[in-house]
Formats: structure tokens, C-alpha cells, sequence
């Protein structure tokens, strides 16, 4: 039996309307089969490149038809749908004729177009669809009389390891089993609808109805789309009469597979959760993953005994043939082009890349029916008698009676599934008639099913609700038509029953009605459910007009466009062509104060704007939960800052740092409504439980007693935990010029609000932190290159403003010096009280200072983190007699009033942290003027003495000397000024040279007085002592010199000012001008 590998292809999509927006970056080249991807960060880096069966390019090169399909244009390498289908579809295709099984799987990160790839766009229709099409136009061309055809199809979602079929209304609680035929090996899905269909529309119809349900399952928060892997199998027998009348069956099982959105199976974000065991979000992805991985280390011989394990995971089970048995196996892999995707891109290539190893040993299915039918009857035989005989169960010794009783439970409950499963198979070999008859229900079924053309003339003309949903692919899906003159919107459980019947979280059971009047439609909510209907973004609180293209959300979950054909001219004309959910989203997180724009913001930073679009959602989501199930908790989408990272992030994670480098970073904070504590959740953790959530209300839903759910099991219960108060932050700049600090810093929490203050001072010391003296200033930071330094930090006092952070509080800090592994200092915990009076220092050591240190000094800045402690405390007796809405609603309340402050606080405009910046900037530039004039002062003093003196006496070299020491003295040189003075003179050489070329608005060089000796003393005016002006330039700052009274008169006089004529010459009247080298 041959080995064939599994075929990969990739291919690579074109920018969407965010990426345009934010002009991302292409980051994906391919040339024939080879696809390379260059990394953003680093440009220099080599492109990591990679060789598969085939490279599509699907990014730029094409026209879109009239009939809207894409193409290439004329010499582009573009890949439409159709040549993938050629490529990959056909193959599928022939295979299947010839009786083998084909899977096809796609996998990528959400929204990099496997669906697209699979299932398609309006009339770019994927390989699915091709396929069927094709299969059905091929047997259309069979002439051969004693050949037959028998298709099925069938469509299910796994979720949550959770099996629904889409075909179906109704599913069992937990989904479908999935088990083991004995016999074969293979897994199948017990009770799975498999439906006869006999035409290409008739597939279409039943992939629409798959897909409506699978809409409909997951707005009512059972599932959520990207999330669900969703399989399409079709059957595909061919079943061949020979001479003799006997019959013999080729068959061959199509597997389509869409999986669930790579990135899915990153859980590192929900480590540390204490209920991380439970989820199963991904457990899937990731066992298909290591499924990959185990064949292709089998395939490539580098470990011979390997356990494959296809048991982990439902997925793994069902496509245990098309991994690693008989199948011939492809797999496309979407790629997203944007470079802020780089890190998903390269795994999924990478995943590709492992796949491409495996092999598989494909075989024929061709069987005698008779052989087939007699076997499986054989089967039931013996398994109709294991039956009767109790299950075949002894029971071995030391099982106690009870344990005996559940085995042969267990074992009978085998044997009946496998003989249900046997009767199945039976039927599915059953006779042209018998197939004929089952074909002709299943069809008029099909009949029923809405959809089709008829909708699209209504559409043209009447009004009508369309669906919007995160995933492309399940919007559109649901039409309500407002034809009537009231439409009412509710639960099904009320009475009448309402026209839109919607469940899930939020809805009411009368949520809103809509009327229309002669074309004028409004809609009011329901009297008790104000606020639970959006109308674009807003709360519906009473009746309004609705025009085309307005966005509704019910509850939610459920998000609507309204469609008014007659009135396309209502529509705002700012809105776009085609409202999606993005959009949809962008206006409900404007409103809710985060920015949406995207330009100038960082990759971070766009990360972050993405995942709050994506969780704002889930958090009102697990609100609605929260207050459906009376849990006392409130949630909320935030941004952490840079800053204010490392310490939630420490505080958290047991001092590991997480994603380092990100400098903003969604996370979701918990609110218990009775008490006030918080936590703090990074977004794998409030995935994590989000999941759990949602798994706990379907529980509700379904009827359980969740009184019976201990609070450790809770995914809303968490033990209290110490919070991050706020951050402070100190800037070192003083640091760099051996300076010391010390002020009241600003404690500011998440939102920039202010929580308190904190007294720190920050100083130069020596080695033991013995203070350093005012000798150690340094002139210019490189000074202290190559050298020790030692500083010390003082947490003196804090004051916080919130009461209920006086159980407990401290602080910490640590320096993130480049190249160092991160030291941490720590407060104790001062405890009853919000005037905590720390009194605690630390000595930081820089053995050899270099540049990167002086680089952060420089411009860095160090973090305290204020930490108060939490405990479950009783609440007041007033709140616990509010539900969870009463308190959401109170708490709303309060968080009104600071929105501004959070509009202005979103992603870097840390005006806190700005504020405390120019501070320490002013700071030091008082210290540094400070000493300056100390330094003039002194040089003053050295020239009234010698102006005080006879001219006779009057030496030059002993007052240079006096003036070179003050001006150069330990501490206080005044190198720079010097430096620029010799340059200034020679300047003035050179015009001295050339006067004329002075022209006379040429504002002159303000020369230090001091230095300008040249004129005779009679000739001196006094002037008034002049204020000392700071010029700042960037961050270093000039600071021209206080002149002094007693000096020379600065006028220009003619072209120029008095000067010196040449270094160390002559002036008019004889006196030496001073050069200083
Ligand atoms: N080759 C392509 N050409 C044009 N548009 C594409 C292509 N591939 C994807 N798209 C567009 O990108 C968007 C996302 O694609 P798609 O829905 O296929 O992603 P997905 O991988 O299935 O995501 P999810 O994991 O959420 O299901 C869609 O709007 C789709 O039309
Ligand atoms: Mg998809």
C-alpha cells in the first residue's frame, strides 16, 4: 500500500478595511511554491522561508467580474477560488469516484480566510461548494445503467468537546456521543443526521440551514463561531451491478473541515487561573495539534513508538482517518498578510510545515454489498445475544455488587449503540427503492426549507432585520421582515407569542416592538426592558424613528441592521456602503468612551484596540450572566498602561513578567458589587472564564440546581487578593547629573484617576548609602560613565483616598535596568490605615555605569507600585437586599461621572505621567540654577575685588586664575559654558576680521559680561542685574549667565559689540581680552 503525504497549500489573503485603514504592512512573499515571511520588527533579519505543494497568492493582483467574482488580471499570480478548486477540489474530486476518502481541513487564525477558502463569499464560492457542484455534474455525465449514486451529507459543530449537529433543531444536552466501532476502529457520531440529497442545490439549501443554526446557536451564547470547528461530511457511493446481478459498493467519505481560529489554542494567557483544569476551550486545537506533531515524528522516523493521541479531543477522534489512516489528506493553511499578525502567521506556517510529514496510506473502499449486508448482520447476531445475556459481565473478584451493576451498564449501553450504529450501516446498504423512498423525504424537507430567490425579492422590497455576527460567514444569515404593522420582539415563552422570537441573555420576554406605518418604522422597547435594546450604540429608552442601515442590538447578543429598501436616502451618508460587525462594535466602544481610531498608534497598541472590539462584547456578555444569575459581580474592559503593568503583572503571576514589552494591555476587571474588591484579569484568564461562564449558564438553562456549585468551582468566585492601588512614577533624570529628588508623587490608577499621594526621594549615595555631598554634581551625565554609582529610594509616607484600601497597604519597586535581571524592593504592609508611613530605603548599585544605564536615567522613569490588600468583608446590609442589576446600576452610576477622565487616558495620553515628567524636569533645572548662581556669585565676588582695586593692582593672570578655579571647581565646572565661550570668541575673531559681513539684524552673541574685560573701567555703565533665562532645548537645557551688575554695558555698538579683537590680543585701550582654552 503506497504512502502519500498530506498535501499543504497556503494562501494568503488581501488587507481587510482595518488593515487598509492602519496601512499595515505586508509581510508575506511567495514565488511558486515557496512562501517567506519577513519579520516586522526586524527588518534585517533573513525572510524565514518555507517550501509547500502550493503557495496561493491571494493578496492584491485582481479585478472583481460583474457578477462579483474575483480574478486575476492579466499576468498576476493571483489564486482565485477557482484555481483552487482546480488544484485542491478536483483532486478531491477523482479521488472520491475512485473510492477513496479525501479530507480537507483549513487552518489559520481567525478571520485569515479559511472559511473563505472553504466555504466562500457570495459568488466566490469556496472549494466546498465547487466540489459538490462538480460531483453532481460529473454523475450527471454517467451513462453507465448498472451504476448508481447515493449521497449524503451531514454538517455538525464541535464546541466545548461538545458535538451539535447543524441539521437539527434539537440536540441533546451535551451534544452528540461520540464512539468507537469496535469492529472498524474509527469513531463516528452517534445519531448523527446524515441527509440523502440528490442535487447540488439541495446541498446548498442544507449547508444554508447548517449555517443558519449554527447563527442562531451561537447569538444564543451556546456557542461562539470562531471558536466551533465546524465538519461537513459527504458520502459518496457508487454502487456497480455486474452481469451476475450482484452488487458491489465503492464508497468514499469527503471530511470538509473548518477549524475553530488558531489562536484559540494560546491558552499561556489563562495560566495562573485556578480553574484552568476545567476549560476545555481549545482542547481540539491543541490535541490536533500534537496529533500533527506525533504523525510526522512517525512519518519522518525520528521516534518510532509513539502513542498518537487521537483520544484527547473529539476532533482528533473523528478525524483520526483523515490524519493518520486511510484518506488522502489536504490541508490549507489561511495566512493573514499584516505584519501586526506576524507572530500567528509564523505559527501557522510552521504548523503547515510539521503536517506536511505525515503520510498516509490511502485505500479503496470497494466491497460486495451482499458480503457487507451479511457481515453486519452477523454482527447484530452476536451482539443481539451478548445482550440478552447480561453484557458478557462476570465481574471480577474484589468489585462490589454496585461496581458489577455499573459495568454491565456501562457495557449494555456499548452493545445498544453498537447495534444502532450496525442498523445504521445496514440501512445506509439498503435497495435502489428503499434509497429512492428516503431521498424523495429527505428533499421534500429540503423543500421547506426558506431561503432561496424568494427572499431576495422581498428583500428588494420590503423591510426587513439582518443579522450581524462576529464571524463573516453568520452574518446575513437571519432575515426578519417587517411586513406587518406591529412586529413584536421577545422570548418564546411569552404570551402571544412575539413575531422575532430571540433567546439568551438580556431578552425579555416582550423586548421591543416595532411598528410600521405606511413605510415610517419605529420601534419602542417593551415597558420593563428599557436599555436592553441599543439603537446605534445607544440605550433605547423610548420610542424612535428608525431609518436604513441603523444598528439594533437586542440583549446582547443580537445585532441587527435595519434594512429599509424604499428609504436607502434616510441613510446618514457618512455611514459606510456595507454595515458589518466591526463596525457595528467600533460605535457601541466609542460610546463607551475607548478611542477606535487607528493612526499613529503603535503594534501594542493596535493589539489592544482590537482586543477590546473583541471583548467589549463578551464582557456584556458575562454581565447579562452575572446579573441573569444574581452573582454580585461587575465587569469591565480596561487598559493597562506600560507602567502599570509590571505590577499587576507581578502581583499576579508570582514576579514572572508577562509579554514583556507590551506597553498597553486589555484586561478585564472583576467588581464584587458588595464589597468593592477587585481583580484583575488578563485576557487569557477572562477567556478562560468567560468559557466556564457561559458553561454554567447553559447549566442553568438547562435546568440544573447550580445552588449544588461550590464557590471554588464558581467561575465568578475568586479568593480576595491584594490590588493594585495605583502607580507613581519618579523620573531619574536628576540622577544623571548626581542629583537628588525628592517630592509628593501623584498615585494614579488605570484610568489616570488620582488615588493618593506618595512621598519618595531618590539620592545619590555612596557605596554603604551614605549620602553623597554637593560635590558629586555632575555637569554632563557621560560623567559618570565607566564609574560605580550607588542611589538610594526612600518610600517615605503614602496617602490614599479610598477607605477600603486601610486594611492593608504597600509598596513596591523595581528597576528595569537594561541588561539586568529585574531586582524587586518591597514595603512591608502597613495595616489600618490610609496614612501608611513606610520608612524604608534601598540602596540601588551600578557596578560600572555605560550607556544604556545612563540612557534610562536619562529618560526613565521608576514605578511605584501601591498595593492595597482585599478581604471579603460583610457587606452593608443595604446593598445585599439590591440584585446584581440594582447594584450594576448604582455602580454605573458613579463610573458615569469619570468616563472623561477614561476618554483621556486611553492608550498613552498618561497626562499623570507626563505631569510628574516635566516636574522632575523643572526640579532639576532649579538644582542646576541653584548652583549655578551660586557659582556666579562667587566669581562676582572675585570681580568687585578686583574692580574694587587700583588700577596699578590690577593683575590679570591671578584673577584669571580665581576666576578658571571658581569657574572650574569640583562639582560645578562650568565645562559647556567655557567650551561655548572659546566658541563665541572665535566667532567674534572672525567678524572682527570682517565686520562688514555683520549684518546689523544679526542679533549679536550674548556674551557672559563677565569675560568681556576689554573695556576700560572708566568706559563701564553699570547694568541691571538681568533674570537668569532658561532656555530648554529638547530635554538639556542652556542657561545663559546671570550678568552681573558692576559689568560692561552689552550695546552693540555700529555693526557689532564690543568685543575682544583677537584671541589674546590687544583691545583699543591696551587690556588683555581673556581666551579661556
Ligand atoms: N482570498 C480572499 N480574498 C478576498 N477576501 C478574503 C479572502 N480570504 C478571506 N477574505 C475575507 O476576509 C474575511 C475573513 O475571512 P474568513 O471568514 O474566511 O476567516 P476565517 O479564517 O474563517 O475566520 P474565523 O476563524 O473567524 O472563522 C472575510 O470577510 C473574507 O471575505
Ligand atoms: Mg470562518
Amino acid at each position: 500500500m503506497p504512502e502519500e503525504g498530506v498535501k499543504v497549500a497556503v494562501r494568503v489573503r488581501p488587507f481587510n478595511q482595518r488593515e487598509k485603514d492602519r496601512k499595515a504592512h505586508l509581510m508575506i512573499k511567495m514565488s511558486g511554491q515557496m512562501t517567506s515571511i519577513s519579520n516586522p520588527e526586524n527588518p534585517n533579519e533573513e525572510p524565514k522561508k518555507f517550501s509547500f505543494d502550493y503557495s496561493y497568492w491571494s493578496h492584491d493582483g485582481m479585478v472583481e467580474s460583474a457578477d462579483g467574482v474575483f480574478e486575476a488580471t492579466p499576468g498576476s499570480n493571483y489564486a482565485s477560488q477557482r484555481k483552487v478548486f482546480e488544484d485542491l477540489g478536483q483532486g478531491v474530486l477523482d479521488n472520491a469516484f475512485e473510492g477513496y476518502n479525501c479530507s480537507l481541513f483549513a487552518y489559520g487564525q481567525t478571520g485569515s480566510g479559511k472559511s473563505y477558502s472553504m466555504v466562500g463569499y457570495g459568488a466566490n464560492r469556496g472549494i466546498v461548494p465547487i466540489t459538490c457542484d462538480e460531483l453532481f455534474k460529473t454523475m450527471a455525465t454517467n451513462t453507465d445503467t448498472n451504476k448508481r449514486f447515493e449521497v449524503t451529507f451531514s454538517m455538525l459543530e464541535i464546541y466545548n468537546e461538545q458535538v451539535r449537529d447543524l441539521l437539527s433543531r434539537e440536540n441533546p444536552k451535551g451534544g452528540l456521543q461520540v464512539r468507537q466501532n469496535p469492529k472498524l476502529g474509527l469513531f463516528y457520531v452517534e445519531g448523527l443526521k446524515k441527509v440523502p440529497v440528490g442535487s447540488y442545490v439541495e446541498i446548498e439549501k442544507r449547508m444554508d440551514q447548517g449555517t443558519a443554526n449554527r447563527t442562531v446557536a451561537s447569538t444564543n451564547m451556546n456557542a461562539t463561531s470562531s471558536r466551533a470547528h465546524t465538519v461537513v461530511s459527504i458520502t459518496f457511493d457508487q454502487i456497480i451491478k455486474s452481469e451476475t446481478g450482484s452488487e458491489t459498493k465503492k464508497s468514499s467519505v469527503m471530511n470538509l473541515v473548518d477549524l475553530a481560529g488558531s489562536e484559540r489554542a494560546d491558552s499561556t494567557g489563562a495560566t495562573g487561573d485556578r480553574l484552568k483544569e476545567g476549560a476545555n476551550i481549545n482542547k481540539s486545537l491543541s490535541a490536533l495539534g500534537n496529533v500533527i506533531s506525533a504523525l510526522a515524528d512517525l512519518s519522518t522516523g525520528s521516534k518510532k513508538k509513539i502513542v498518537v493521541p487521537y483520544r484527547d479531543s473529539v476532533l482528533t477522534k473523528l478525524l483520526q482517518n483523515a490524519l493518520g489512516g486511510n484518506s488522502k489528506t489536504i490541508m490549507i493553511a489561511a495566512l493573514s498578510p499584516a505584519d501586526i499578525n506576524y507572530d500567528e502567521t509564523l505559527s501557522t506556517l510552521r504548523y503547515a510545515d510539521r503536517a506536511k510529514k505525515i503520510k498516509n496510506k490511502a485505500v479503496i473502499n470497494e466491497n460486495p454489498m451482499d458480503k457487507l449486508i451479511r457481515e453486519l448482520k452477523e454482527e447484530n447476531d452476536r451482539l443481539k445475544k451478548a445482550m440478552e445475556s447480561g453484557g458478557m459481565i462476570e465481574g471480577s473478584a474484589g468489585m462490589s455488587p454496585e461496581e458489577i451493576e455499573r459495568m454491565k451498564k456501562e457495557m449494555e449501553e456499548e452493545i445498544r449503540a453498537q447495534l444502532m450504529a450496525n442498523q445504521a450501516m445496514l440501512s445506509e446498504n439498503d435497495s435502489k427503492e428503499d434509497w429512492d423512498a428516503k431521498l424523495r423525504a429527505a428533499q421534500s424537507e429540503t423543500d421547506e426549507l426558506k431561503g432561496g430567490g424568494s427572499q431576495s425579492t422581498r428583500r428588494s422590497k420590503e423591510p426587513y432585520l439582518i443579522n450581524l455576527n462576529e464571524d463573516p460567514m453568520l452574518s446575513g444569515v437571519i432575515c426578519h421582515f417587517l411586513d406587518t404593522e406591529k412586529t413584536t420582539v421577545g422570548r418564546k415563552d411569552a404570551q402571544p407569542i412575539p413575531n422575532v422570537c430571540l433567546s439568551g441573555l438580556s431578552i425579555q420576554k416582550l423586548h421591543a416592538i416595532i411598528t410600521n406605518k405606511n413605510g415610517k418604522i419605529e420601534i419602542s422597547p417593551a415597558p420593563g426592558s428599557a436599555s436592553k435594546t441599543k439603537v446605534n450604540g445607544l440605550p433605547l429608552s423610548d420610542k424612535k424613528e428608525l431609518s436604513h442601515k441603523d444598528r439594533i442590538l437586542f440583549g446582547s447578543n443580537h445585532m441587527y441592521v435595519m434594512m429599509i429598501p424604499k428609504h436607502t436616502d434616510t441613510a446618514d451618508n457618512t455611514l459606510p456602503n456595507v454595515i458589518d460587525w466591526d463596525f457595528a462594535q467600533k460605535e457601541i466602544a466609542e460610546i463607551k468612551g475607548f478611542a477606535t481610531h487607528s493612526l499613529g498608534l503603535t503594534k501594542d497598541q493596535l493589539i489592544a484596540q482590537e482586543q477590546v472590539l473583541e471583548m467589549l462584547p463578551m464582557v456584556s456578555e458575562v454581565n447579562a450572566v452575572s446579573e441573569e444569575l444574581d452573582k454580585r459581580k461587575s465587569f469591565e474592559v480596561v487598559l493597562i498602561s506600560a507602567a502599570a503593568q509590571e505590577g499587576v503583572d507581578v502581583s499576579s503571576n508570582n514576579g514572572t513578567r508577562y509579554d514583556e514589552g507590551s506597553s498597553v494591555r486589555v484586561m478585564v476587571k472583576m467588581t464584587n458589587l458588595l464589597n468593592g474588591n477587585t481583580w484583575l484579569w488578563q485576557r487569557g484568564k477572562f477567556l478562560n472564564r468567560r468559557y466556564l461562564i457561559q458553561d454554567l449558564y447553559q447549566r442553568f438553562l438547562d435546568g440544573d440546581d447550580l445552588s449544588k456549585v461550590s464557590k471554588e468551582e464558581d467561575p465568578f468566585w475568586e479568593p480576595p487578593e491584594e490590588v493594585l492601588i495605583g502607580t507613581a512614577n519618579a523620573f531619574l533624570q536628576s540622577l544623571s547629573f548626581a542629583l537628588d529628588f525628592d517630592d509628593q508623587l501623584i498615585i494614579t490608577d488605570y484610568k489616570g484617576q488620582e488615588e493618593g499621594t506618595l512621598d519618595v526621594r531618590v539620592a545619590p549615595c555612596d557605596a554603604k548609602g551614605k549620602p553623597a555631598d554637593d560635590e558629586s554634581f555632575v555637569e554632563d551625565p557621560s560623567e559618570l560613565l565607566n564609574k560605580p554609582f550607588y542611589f538610594k529610594v526612600f518610600v517615605k509616607k503614602a496617602e490614599i483616598n479610598k477607605s477600603r484600601f486601610s486594611r492593608g497597604i504597600r509598596v513596591q519597586f523595581s528597576l528595569p535596568f537594561p541588561n539586568k535581571k529585574t531586582e524587586l524592593a518591597q514595603t512591608q504592609i502597613i495595616k489600618n490605615t490610609l496614612s501608611p508611613d513606610f520608612d524604608f530605603s534601598k540602596v540601588i548599585t551600578i557596578n560600572k555605569v555605560h550607556s544604556d544605564h545612563l540612557k534610562f536615567l536619562e529618560n526613565g522613569c521608576l514605578t511605584f507600585y501601591v498595593f492595597g490588600m482585599q478581604e471579603d468583608t460583610r457587606p452593608e446590609p443595604n446593598l445585599s437586599k439590591l440584585t446584581t442589576k440594582e447594584l450594576r446600576q448604582r455602580n454605573n452610576m458613579k463610573e458615569n461621572a469619570d468616563t472623561t477622565v477614561r476618554r483621556k487616558t486611553l492608550f498613552g495620553n498618561d497626562i499623570a505621567s507626563d505631569q510628574s515628567h516635566l516636574k522632575a524636569e523643572v526640579v532639576l533645572l532649579q538644582r542646576k540654577h541653584d548652583r549655578l548662581v551660586q557659582k556666579e556669585r562667587r566669581i562676582q565676588e572675585i570681580c568687585k575685588e578686583w574692580e574694587k582695586k587700583q588700577e596699578g593692582e590690577r593683575e590679570f593672570e591671578p584673577f584669571y586664575r580665581a576666576v578658571s578655579a571658581a569657574a572650574f571647581s569640583t562639582g560645578t565646572r562650568l565645562k559647556t559654558r567655557v567650551q561655548m565661550l572659546n566658541q563665541m570668541l572665535r566667532l567674534q575673531r572672525a567678524v572682527k576680521m570682517d565686520d562688514s559681513s555683520v549684518s546689523p539684524q544679526l542679533n549679536p552673541p550674548v556674551l557672559p559680561p563677565i569675560l568681556r574685560t576689554s573695556a576700560a573701567p572708566g568706559s563701564i555703565s553699570r547694568q541691571k542685574t538681568m533674570d537668569p533665562s532658561i532656555v530648554l532645548q529638547g530635554q538639556k537645557f542652556v542657561r545663559s549667565l546671570k550678568t552681573g551688575s558692576d559689568l560692561t554695558n552689552n550695546k552693540p555698538t555700529g555693526g557689532g559689540q564690543q568685543r575682544p579683537t583677537s584671541a589674546g590680543g590687544n583691545t583699543s585701550n591696551g587690556s588683555k581680552a581673556c581666551v579661556i582654552q
